[in-house]
Protein backbone atom coordinates (compact mmCIF):
# COMPACT_ATOMS: atom_id res chain seq x y z
CA UNK A 1 0.00 0.00 0.00
CA UNK A 2 1.25 3.13 -1.04
CA UNK A 3 1.99 6.35 1.42
CA UNK A 4 -0.99 8.34 -0.41
CA UNK A 5 -3.20 5.74 1.07
CA UNK A 6 -2.90 5.69 4.95
CA UNK A 7 -4.37 2.45 6.53
CA UNK A 8 -6.88 2.53 8.52
CA UNK A 9 -8.32 -0.62 10.47
CA UNK A 10 -11.79 -2.10 11.31
CA UNK A 11 -12.19 -3.56 14.12
CA UNK A 12 -14.85 -6.25 14.25
CA UNK A 13 -16.36 -9.86 15.78
CA UNK A 14 -17.10 -12.75 14.08
CA UNK A 15 -18.46 -16.20 15.25
CA UNK A 16 -16.48 -19.28 14.01
CA UNK A 17 -15.35 -22.77 14.68
CA UNK A 18 -17.30 -21.93 17.66
CA UNK A 19 -14.97 -19.36 18.69
CA UNK A 20 -15.48 -15.60 19.16
CA UNK A 21 -12.61 -13.96 16.91
CA UNK A 22 -11.89 -10.73 16.91
CA UNK A 23 -10.59 -9.30 13.32
CA UNK A 24 -9.02 -6.07 12.31
CA UNK A 25 -9.34 -5.33 9.11
CA UNK A 26 -7.74 -2.25 6.81
CA UNK A 27 -10.63 0.39 6.11
CA UNK A 28 -8.27 2.59 3.40
CA UNK A 29 -9.43 2.93 -0.09
CA UNK A 30 -6.97 0.64 -2.72
CA UNK A 31 -6.72 0.22 -6.58
CA UNK A 32 -9.04 -2.64 -8.04
CA UNK A 33 -9.27 -3.56 -11.76
CA UNK A 34 -13.02 -3.90 -12.09
CA UNK A 35 -15.18 -4.83 -14.58
CA UNK A 36 -18.76 -3.87 -15.24
CA UNK A 37 -21.05 -5.96 -17.66
CA UNK A 38 -24.06 -6.40 -18.36
CA UNK A 39 -26.32 -6.93 -21.84
CA UNK A 40 -25.75 -3.31 -23.02
CA UNK A 41 -22.44 -2.79 -21.73
CA UNK A 42 -18.88 -3.61 -20.95
CA UNK A 43 -16.63 -1.27 -18.90
CA UNK A 44 -13.83 -1.88 -17.29
CA UNK A 45 -10.93 0.14 -15.69
CA UNK A 46 -9.28 0.89 -12.25
CA UNK A 47 -11.07 2.27 -9.08
CA UNK A 48 -11.04 2.43 -5.36
CA UNK A 49 -12.47 0.36 -3.04
CA UNK A 50 -12.64 -0.52 0.37
CA UNK A 51 -12.46 -3.89 1.77
CA UNK A 52 -16.20 -3.89 2.90
CA UNK A 53 -17.14 -3.48 -1.27
CA UNK A 54 -15.16 -6.95 -2.11
CA UNK A 55 -17.44 -10.41 -1.97
CA UNK A 56 -17.88 -11.63 1.55
CA UNK A 57 -15.58 -14.36 2.85
CA UNK A 58 -13.45 -15.57 5.90
CA UNK A 59 -10.17 -14.58 4.90
CA UNK A 60 -8.69 -11.68 3.93
CA UNK A 61 -5.40 -11.72 1.65
CA UNK A 62 -3.26 -9.11 0.68
CA UNK A 63 -2.16 -9.52 -2.85
CA UNK A 64 1.11 -9.27 -4.02
CA UNK A 65 0.68 -11.08 -7.28
CA UNK A 66 -1.57 -12.02 -9.74
CA UNK A 67 -1.40 -13.45 -13.16
CA UNK A 68 -3.26 -12.87 -16.83
CA UNK A 69 -4.98 -16.33 -17.86
CA UNK A 70 -7.05 -15.89 -21.16
CA UNK A 71 -9.93 -16.02 -19.26
CA UNK A 72 -8.97 -12.92 -17.17
CA UNK A 73 -8.42 -11.62 -21.04
CA UNK A 74 -11.63 -12.45 -22.34
CA UNK A 75 -13.40 -11.05 -19.18
CA UNK A 76 -11.06 -7.64 -19.16
CA UNK A 77 -11.88 -6.93 -22.89
CA UNK A 78 -15.77 -8.01 -23.01
CA UNK A 79 -14.87 -10.42 -26.14
CA UNK A 80 -16.70 -13.33 -23.40
CA UNK A 81 -19.39 -13.44 -21.01
CA UNK A 82 -16.99 -14.85 -18.22
CA UNK A 83 -18.95 -12.70 -15.79
CA UNK A 84 -21.83 -13.80 -14.26
CA UNK A 85 -22.15 -11.62 -11.68
CA UNK A 86 -21.85 -7.34 -12.07
CA UNK A 87 -19.59 -5.31 -11.47
CA UNK A 88 -16.41 -7.79 -10.37
CA UNK A 89 -12.98 -7.05 -9.68
CA UNK A 90 -11.25 -9.00 -12.44
CA UNK A 91 -8.92 -11.68 -11.87
CA UNK A 92 -8.78 -15.13 -11.55
CA UNK A 93 -5.48 -15.89 -9.64
CA UNK A 94 -3.94 -14.59 -6.65
CA UNK A 95 -0.71 -15.01 -4.36
CA UNK A 96 0.18 -13.10 -0.96
CA UNK A 97 -0.16 -13.35 2.66
CA UNK A 98 -2.97 -13.71 4.95
CA UNK A 99 -4.18 -10.00 6.33
CA UNK A 100 -6.94 -12.02 8.85
CA UNK A 101 -8.56 -15.08 9.15
CA UNK A 102 -11.12 -16.64 10.94
CA UNK A 103 -9.79 -19.76 9.82
CA UNK A 104 -7.70 -21.16 12.59
CA UNK A 105 -5.71 -23.45 9.74
CA UNK A 106 -4.29 -20.10 8.21
CA UNK A 107 -2.79 -17.70 10.28
CA UNK A 108 -1.72 -14.35 9.54
CA UNK A 109 1.60 -13.69 7.55
CA UNK A 110 0.64 -16.82 5.90
CA UNK A 111 1.97 -17.04 1.77
CA UNK A 112 -1.44 -18.35 -0.22
CA UNK A 113 -2.46 -18.88 -3.49
CA UNK A 114 -6.19 -18.97 -4.88
CA UNK A 115 -7.01 -19.90 -8.28
CA UNK A 116 -10.32 -20.20 -9.80
CA UNK A 117 -13.18 -20.94 -7.18
CA UNK A 118 -14.74 -18.54 -8.78
CA UNK A 119 -12.74 -15.92 -8.75
CA UNK A 120 -13.42 -13.28 -11.26
CA UNK A 121 -16.15 -14.79 -12.54
CA UNK A 122 -18.92 -14.82 -9.47
CA UNK A 123 -16.57 -13.03 -6.75
CA UNK A 124 -13.97 -10.34 -7.25
CA UNK A 125 -11.00 -11.64 -8.10
CA UNK A 126 -7.10 -11.08 -8.10
CA UNK A 127 -6.69 -7.53 -9.46
CA UNK A 128 -6.24 -5.43 -6.48
CA UNK A 129 -4.63 -5.35 -3.36
CA UNK A 130 -7.24 -7.04 -0.85
CA UNK A 131 -8.84 -10.47 -1.65
CA UNK A 132 -11.58 -12.18 0.69
CA UNK A 133 -12.25 -15.61 0.16
CA UNK A 134 -13.91 -18.40 1.67
CA UNK A 135 -11.31 -20.43 3.57
CA UNK A 136 -11.73 -23.62 1.43
CA UNK A 137 -10.23 -21.78 -1.48
CA UNK A 138 -6.91 -20.69 0.08
CA UNK A 139 -4.27 -23.10 -0.19
CA UNK A 140 -0.79 -22.12 1.82
CA UNK A 141 1.83 -22.29 -0.69
CA UNK A 142 4.33 -25.32 -0.27
CA UNK A 143 7.71 -23.88 1.28
CA UNK A 144 9.57 -24.59 -1.89
CA UNK A 145 7.13 -21.98 -3.75
CA UNK A 146 7.08 -18.15 -3.79
CA UNK A 147 4.00 -16.11 -4.21
CA UNK A 148 5.25 -14.76 -7.32
CA UNK A 149 6.50 -18.50 -8.38
CA UNK A 150 3.29 -19.22 -7.89
CA UNK A 151 1.21 -16.45 -10.28
CA UNK A 152 4.12 -17.77 -12.72
CA UNK A 153 2.31 -20.82 -12.54
CA UNK A 154 -1.46 -19.56 -12.02
CA UNK A 155 -4.63 -21.45 -13.00
CA UNK A 156 -2.04 -21.81 -16.45
CA UNK A 157 0.14 -24.29 -14.43
CA UNK A 158 -2.49 -25.47 -11.88
CA UNK A 159 -4.74 -26.35 -14.78
CA UNK A 160 -1.20 -28.22 -16.66
CA UNK A 161 -0.39 -30.14 -13.58
CA UNK A 162 -4.29 -31.34 -12.79
CA UNK A 163 -4.12 -32.66 -16.59
CA UNK A 164 -1.31 -34.64 -16.17
CA UNK A 165 -2.62 -36.24 -12.82
CA UNK A 166 -5.92 -37.06 -14.46
CA UNK A 167 -3.89 -38.94 -17.00
CA UNK A 168 -1.84 -40.55 -15.18
CA UNK A 169 -3.98 -41.58 -12.95
CA UNK A 170 -5.54 -43.01 -16.20
CA UNK A 171 -3.02 -45.11 -17.08
CA UNK A 172 -0.93 -42.56 -19.34
CA UNK A 173 2.77 -43.71 -19.07
CA UNK A 174 5.87 -42.48 -21.40
CA UNK A 175 5.69 -46.08 -22.20
CA UNK A 176 2.49 -45.30 -24.18
CA UNK A 177 4.13 -42.54 -26.70
CA UNK A 178 5.32 -38.88 -27.32
CA UNK A 179 2.32 -36.19 -25.63
CA UNK A 180 1.13 -33.58 -27.52
CA UNK A 181 0.23 -30.49 -26.11
CA UNK A 182 -1.60 -27.70 -28.47
CA UNK A 183 -1.23 -23.62 -27.61
CA UNK A 184 2.04 -24.83 -26.42
CA UNK A 185 3.86 -21.09 -26.42
CA UNK A 186 0.86 -20.08 -23.92
CA UNK A 187 0.42 -20.28 -20.38
CA UNK A 188 -1.25 -23.90 -20.32
CA UNK A 189 1.08 -25.04 -23.41
CA UNK A 190 4.26 -24.08 -21.62
CA UNK A 191 3.51 -25.53 -18.08
CA UNK A 192 2.09 -29.41 -19.92
CA UNK A 193 5.32 -28.67 -22.09
CA UNK A 194 7.36 -28.66 -18.92
CA UNK A 195 5.87 -31.09 -16.62
CA UNK A 196 5.62 -33.55 -19.25
CA UNK A 197 9.69 -33.43 -19.98
CA UNK A 198 10.16 -33.50 -16.44
CA UNK A 199 7.87 -36.58 -15.66
CA UNK A 200 10.05 -38.59 -18.63
CA UNK A 201 7.40 -38.11 -21.62
CA UNK A 202 8.57 -37.82 -24.79
CA UNK A 203 7.10 -33.68 -26.05
CA UNK A 204 5.54 -32.36 -29.15
CA UNK A 205 4.34 -28.92 -29.25
CA UNK A 206 2.05 -27.56 -31.38
CA UNK A 207 2.48 -24.00 -32.05
CA UNK A 208 1.56 -21.08 -34.32
CA UNK A 209 4.38 -19.33 -33.73
CA UNK A 210 7.86 -20.28 -35.60
CA UNK A 211 9.60 -18.43 -33.21
CA UNK A 212 8.71 -20.13 -30.25
CA UNK A 213 10.57 -23.44 -31.71
CA UNK A 214 14.19 -22.22 -29.26
CA UNK A 215 11.75 -21.63 -26.53
CA UNK A 216 9.64 -24.69 -26.24
CA UNK A 217 13.26 -27.02 -26.80
CA UNK A 218 14.10 -25.83 -23.98
CA UNK A 219 11.24 -26.22 -21.70
CA UNK A 220 11.52 -30.05 -23.02
CA UNK A 221 9.85 -30.45 -26.26
CA UNK A 222 11.66 -32.66 -28.38
CA UNK A 223 9.84 -31.58 -31.73
CA UNK A 224 8.11 -28.67 -32.28
CA UNK A 225 5.22 -29.20 -35.23
CA UNK A 226 4.02 -26.07 -36.38
CA UNK A 227 0.50 -25.55 -37.12
CA UNK A 228 0.85 -23.72 -40.60
CA UNK A 229 0.39 -26.17 -43.19
CA UNK A 230 -0.57 -28.81 -40.85
CA UNK A 231 -2.30 -31.68 -42.21
CA UNK A 232 -4.73 -32.80 -39.95
CA UNK A 233 -6.41 -35.67 -42.11
CA UNK A 234 -10.20 -36.43 -42.23
CA UNK A 235 -10.40 -39.99 -41.34
CA UNK A 236 -11.93 -41.65 -38.19
CA UNK A 237 -8.70 -42.93 -37.57
CA UNK A 238 -5.57 -41.19 -37.94
CA UNK A 239 -2.44 -43.28 -37.93
CA UNK A 240 -1.84 -43.03 -34.02
CA UNK A 241 1.46 -40.79 -33.32
CA UNK A 242 0.63 -39.91 -29.98
CA UNK A 243 0.75 -41.79 -26.76
CA UNK A 244 -2.19 -39.11 -24.99
CA UNK A 245 -2.11 -35.59 -25.79
CA UNK A 246 -3.26 -32.16 -23.65
CA UNK A 247 -5.29 -29.86 -25.77
CA UNK A 248 -6.16 -26.24 -25.14
CA UNK A 249 -7.75 -25.27 -28.55
CA UNK A 250 -10.71 -27.43 -29.05
CA UNK A 251 -12.92 -27.86 -32.47
CA UNK A 252 -10.93 -29.56 -35.33
CA UNK A 253 -7.60 -29.78 -33.74
CA UNK A 254 -9.02 -32.11 -30.61
CA UNK A 255 -10.89 -34.22 -33.05
CA UNK A 256 -7.71 -34.60 -34.86
CA UNK A 257 -6.05 -35.67 -31.35
CA UNK A 258 -8.20 -37.97 -30.77
CA UNK A 259 -8.07 -39.84 -34.04
CA UNK A 260 -4.35 -39.77 -33.57
CA UNK A 261 -3.89 -41.31 -29.96
CA UNK A 262 -2.66 -44.70 -29.28
CA UNK A 263 -4.58 -47.46 -27.69
CA UNK A 264 -6.01 -46.58 -24.33
CA UNK A 265 -3.97 -43.34 -24.89
CA UNK A 266 -5.83 -39.65 -22.66
CA UNK A 267 -6.83 -36.83 -24.24
CA UNK A 268 -7.09 -33.73 -21.75
CA UNK A 269 -9.68 -31.13 -22.81
CA UNK A 270 -8.92 -27.68 -21.45
CA UNK A 271 -9.60 -25.01 -23.84
CA UNK A 272 -11.14 -23.77 -26.80
CA UNK A 273 -8.93 -21.29 -27.94
CA UNK A 274 -9.95 -21.53 -31.64
CA UNK A 275 -13.04 -22.99 -31.15
CA UNK A 276 -15.82 -24.64 -28.68
CA UNK A 277 -16.77 -27.24 -31.36
CA UNK A 278 -16.02 -31.13 -31.25
CA UNK A 279 -16.42 -32.89 -34.06
CA UNK A 280 -15.61 -36.69 -33.76
CA UNK A 281 -17.08 -40.17 -34.35
CA UNK A 282 -17.21 -42.79 -32.09
CA UNK A 283 -14.49 -44.88 -33.60
CA UNK A 284 -11.50 -43.69 -31.51
CA UNK A 285 -13.18 -44.33 -28.32
CA UNK A 286 -14.57 -47.74 -29.00
CA UNK A 287 -11.51 -49.21 -31.52
CA UNK A 288 -8.59 -47.87 -29.60
CA UNK A 289 -10.16 -47.28 -26.59
CA UNK A 290 -9.01 -43.44 -26.26
CA UNK A 291 -10.11 -41.58 -22.89
CA UNK A 292 -11.05 -38.27 -23.30
CA UNK A 293 -11.08 -36.47 -20.03
CA UNK A 294 -12.00 -33.24 -19.41
CA UNK A 295 -10.45 -30.88 -17.03
CA UNK A 296 -11.68 -28.13 -14.90
CA UNK A 297 -9.88 -25.94 -12.74
CA UNK A 298 -12.19 -23.96 -10.92
CA UNK A 299 -14.10 -25.94 -8.67
CA UNK A 300 -11.80 -28.43 -7.34
CA UNK A 301 -11.37 -29.87 -3.62
CA UNK A 302 -9.01 -27.91 -1.27
CA UNK A 303 -6.84 -31.49 -1.05
CA UNK A 304 -6.81 -32.35 -4.45
CA UNK A 305 -5.45 -28.21 -5.19
CA UNK A 306 -2.90 -28.73 -2.10
CA UNK A 307 -1.67 -31.61 -3.89
CA UNK A 308 -1.59 -30.00 -7.31
CA UNK A 309 0.38 -27.15 -5.87
CA UNK A 310 3.17 -29.32 -4.28
CA UNK A 311 3.19 -31.01 -7.48
CA UNK A 312 4.03 -28.10 -9.66
CA UNK A 313 6.54 -27.00 -6.46
CA UNK A 314 8.29 -30.45 -7.07
CA UNK A 315 8.42 -30.54 -10.62
CA UNK A 316 9.43 -27.45 -12.13
CA UNK A 317 12.58 -26.29 -11.76
CA UNK A 318 13.85 -22.59 -11.33
CA UNK A 319 14.94 -22.38 -15.32
CA UNK A 320 11.69 -23.80 -16.70
CA UNK A 321 9.75 -20.71 -14.46
CA UNK A 322 12.08 -18.12 -14.89
CA UNK A 323 11.84 -19.20 -19.08
CA UNK A 324 7.97 -19.28 -18.43
CA UNK A 325 7.91 -15.96 -16.86
CA UNK A 326 7.20 -13.36 -19.68
CA UNK A 327 7.78 -10.28 -17.45
CA UNK A 328 6.05 -8.11 -15.48
CA UNK A 329 2.81 -5.75 -15.84
CA UNK A 330 0.67 -3.22 -13.72
CA UNK A 331 -3.06 -2.78 -13.57
CA UNK A 332 -3.12 0.01 -15.45
CA UNK A 333 -1.29 -2.26 -18.50
CA UNK A 334 -3.90 -4.82 -18.08
CA UNK A 335 -6.50 -3.65 -21.29
CA UNK A 336 -3.64 -3.41 -24.13
CA UNK A 337 -2.07 -6.92 -22.88
CA UNK A 338 -5.34 -9.02 -22.73
CA UNK A 339 -5.68 -7.85 -26.29
CA UNK A 340 -2.21 -8.79 -27.47
CA UNK A 341 -3.41 -12.24 -25.41
CA UNK A 342 -6.30 -13.00 -26.88
CA UNK A 343 -4.89 -12.52 -30.71
CA UNK A 344 -2.53 -15.62 -29.27
CA UNK A 345 0.49 -13.34 -29.83
CA UNK A 346 1.81 -13.95 -25.89
CA UNK A 347 4.31 -16.08 -25.18
CA UNK A 348 4.36 -18.10 -21.72
CA UNK A 349 3.07 -16.23 -18.35
CA UNK A 350 3.20 -12.50 -17.65
CA UNK A 351 2.44 -11.39 -13.63
CA UNK A 352 0.83 -8.92 -12.67
CA UNK A 353 2.80 -6.68 -9.68
CA UNK A 354 -0.33 -5.65 -7.31
CA UNK A 355 0.88 -4.22 -4.30
N1 LIG B 1 -10.34 -26.10 -18.32
C1 LIG B 1 -9.81 -25.23 -17.50
O1 LIG B 1 -10.01 -25.27 -16.29
C2 LIG B 1 -8.90 -24.19 -18.08
C3 LIG B 1 -7.90 -23.59 -17.28
C4 LIG B 1 -7.01 -22.70 -17.88
C5 LIG B 1 -7.16 -22.36 -19.22
N2 LIG B 1 -8.17 -22.92 -19.94
C6 LIG B 1 -8.32 -22.63 -21.37
O2 LIG B 1 -7.15 -23.08 -22.04
C7 LIG B 1 -6.88 -22.22 -23.17
C8 LIG B 1 -5.47 -21.67 -23.04
O3 LIG B 1 -5.41 -20.83 -21.90
P1 LIG B 1 -4.06 -20.06 -21.56
O4 LIG B 1 -4.30 -19.31 -20.31
O5 LIG B 1 -2.93 -20.96 -21.69
O6 LIG B 1 -4.04 -19.00 -22.78
P2 LIG B 1 -2.79 -18.35 -23.51
O7 LIG B 1 -1.66 -18.19 -22.56
O8 LIG B 1 -3.30 -17.17 -24.25
O9 LIG B 1 -2.37 -19.47 -24.55
C9 LIG B 1 -3.22 -19.80 -25.63
C10 LIG B 1 -2.33 -20.26 -26.78
O10 LIG B 1 -3.15 -20.89 -27.74
C11 LIG B 1 -2.63 -20.64 -29.03
N3 LIG B 1 -3.64 -20.04 -29.91
C12 LIG B 1 -3.95 -20.53 -31.04
N4 LIG B 1 -4.90 -19.89 -31.66
C13 LIG B 1 -5.23 -18.92 -30.90
C14 LIG B 1 -6.20 -17.91 -31.04
N5 LIG B 1 -6.98 -17.79 -32.11
N6 LIG B 1 -6.30 -17.07 -30.06
C15 LIG B 1 -5.51 -17.19 -29.00
N7 LIG B 1 -4.59 -18.14 -28.82
C16 LIG B 1 -4.45 -19.01 -29.79
C17 LIG B 1 -1.41 -19.77 -28.86
O11 LIG B 1 -0.30 -20.65 -28.74
P3 LIG B 1 0.52 -21.18 -30.03
O12 LIG B 1 0.86 -19.98 -30.84
O13 LIG B 1 1.71 -21.85 -29.42
O14 LIG B 1 -0.36 -22.12 -30.78
C18 LIG B 1 -1.65 -19.13 -27.52
O15 LIG B 1 -0.44 -18.71 -26.94
C19 LIG B 1 -7.99 -21.18 -23.16
O16 LIG B 1 -9.05 -21.59 -23.99
C20 LIG B 1 -8.45 -21.17 -21.71
O17 LIG B 1 -9.75 -20.69 -21.57
C21 LIG B 1 -9.03 -23.82 -19.39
Amino acid sequence: MDSAHPIEYQVRLDYCHHQLLLLIQPMSTFAAYRIHQDEYQHRAGLEELTLEELSPGDVVVRVEWSTVNFKDALAATGRSKILRKSPLVGGVDAAGRVESSADPRLSVGTPVVVTGSGLGEVRDGGFASYLRVPADSVVALPANLSTRDAMIAGTAGFTAALALERMEHNGQTPALGPILISGASGGVGSFAVALCAQRGYEVSALSLKPFSIDYLRDLGASKVILREGLEMGRRALETARFGGAIDTLGGDYLGWMIRSVHANGNVAAIGMATSTELNTSVMPFILRGVNLLGINSVDVPRAVREHIWQRLADSMTRAQLDSICAGEIGLADLPEFCTEMLAGHVMGRALVRVS
